[in-house]
């Protein structure tokens, strides 16, 4: 255990779009600039930022084109968004967005209720419309959620999103993010999931996307480490949800995954004080408590900057 772990990992922060678009209160555009500027200030280097979805279904990020204005990303720093089809790539490419990120579910039902469309139909509309980013240079990474169960049909068979995470990485997407929506995964069954994923695909082009429900997230990130994974999502003080799938509580918490992988050694570019701050700056926009145990807790005073 804990022998061979990566030396370095890239973290995907995803708090003002999956962090953001379940808060029942809305939240004003100057607030997600200044989340969005504080993640950047502690050293996050990949930012999803909002959604080009149907402002019908997630009116908290109606606002994705104003987020973006002026929002010129520094060097080294990439941002993207969520899209989910033609309508959502021109409106990202109508603010010069370079990325952008599709997303389906290996369950039937659960892609129903958030794409209101089957699994199949999701898989002709990316096709396209991943070609299309690439041509206008966009990179394209993609989701595939519900992985290790859906909170409608239970436990989902794995060979199926294996399947179609191949067919997106034919399409052209640079990478696939493999997701327990609902935080049901405990470490077993993800040492599984991920073991059968990097022998099937490479770690390479592989990132895993952990909601924390049961607490689990950080145990399966451990996991997800000591099976090679070099990617990982996860959104500052723990926030986050899908609005379509009952029960999915917040992400693992940006601050909680980058104090183990200090700990671990493994390097970031993450200054960690900094993200706390970034954690704070969520709490005051948001209004309540925030569930990432570091947010909570602080840092231990070695860790203090002086
Ligand atoms: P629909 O209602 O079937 O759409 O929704 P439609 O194509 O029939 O169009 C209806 C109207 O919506 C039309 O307007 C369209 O122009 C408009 P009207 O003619 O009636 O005035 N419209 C749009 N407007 C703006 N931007 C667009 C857009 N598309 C259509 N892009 C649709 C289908 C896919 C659009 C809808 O179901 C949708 O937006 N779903 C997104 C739901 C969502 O964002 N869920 C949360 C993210 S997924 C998640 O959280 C999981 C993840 O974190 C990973 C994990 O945890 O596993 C990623
Ligand atoms: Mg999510």
């Amino acid at each position: 255990m804990l022998d061979s772990l990566p030396p370095r990992v890239s973290i995907y922060e995803v708090s003002p779009r999956d962090g953001l678009q379940n808060e029942a209160t809305p939240v004003d555009l100057a607030s997600k600039k200044l989340l969005i500027e504080s993640l950047i200030g502690a050293g996050l280097k990949r930012i999803e930022v909002s959604s080009f979805v149907s402002p019908r279904w997630v009116p908290q990020l109606a606002d994705a084109e104003s987020v973006l204005t002026d929002e010129i990303p520094p060097e080294g720093v990439r941002f993207s968004a969520l899209c989910p089809n033609s309508k959502g790539l021109e409106r990202a490419m109508s603010v010069g967005l370079k990325e952008i990120a599709i997303f389906l579910s290996s369950s039937e039902t659960h892609n129903h209720k958030n794409l209101n469309r089957s699994t199949e139909r999701s898989l002709d509309v990316y096709e396209e419309l991943v070609a299309l980013a690439l041509e206008a240079n966009i990179r394209v990474r993609a989701y595939v959620s519900t992985v290790w169960g859906c909170p409608y049909e239970g436990t989902v068979p794995v060979n199926r999103a294996l399947s179609i995470a191949q067919r997106l990485l034919e399409f052209g997407c640079y990478e696939i993010s493999l997701g327990d929506t609902i935080g049901v995964g405990t470490p077993r069954q993800t040492r599984d999931i991920c073991q059968l994923f990097a022998s099937e695909i490479g770690v390479d082009r592989l990132a895993l996307h952990l909601h924390d429900t049961r607490g689990t997230a950080l145990a399966n990130a451990l996991v997800g480490l000591e099976c090679g994974f070099q990617t990982f999502d996860a959104s500052v003080a723990g926030i986050g949800g899908c609005p379509y799938a009952p029960g999915a509580a917040g992400n693992l918490a940006t601050e909680d995954l980058t104090y183990m992988l200090d700990g671990l050694g493994i390097e970031t570019g993450i200054h960690l004080p900094a993200l706390v701050e970034a954690g704070r700056v969520a709490a005051r926009i948001l209004h309540r408590p925030l569930p990432g145990k570091v947010h909570q807790a602080g840092l231990p005073r070695r860790r203090r900057p002086s």
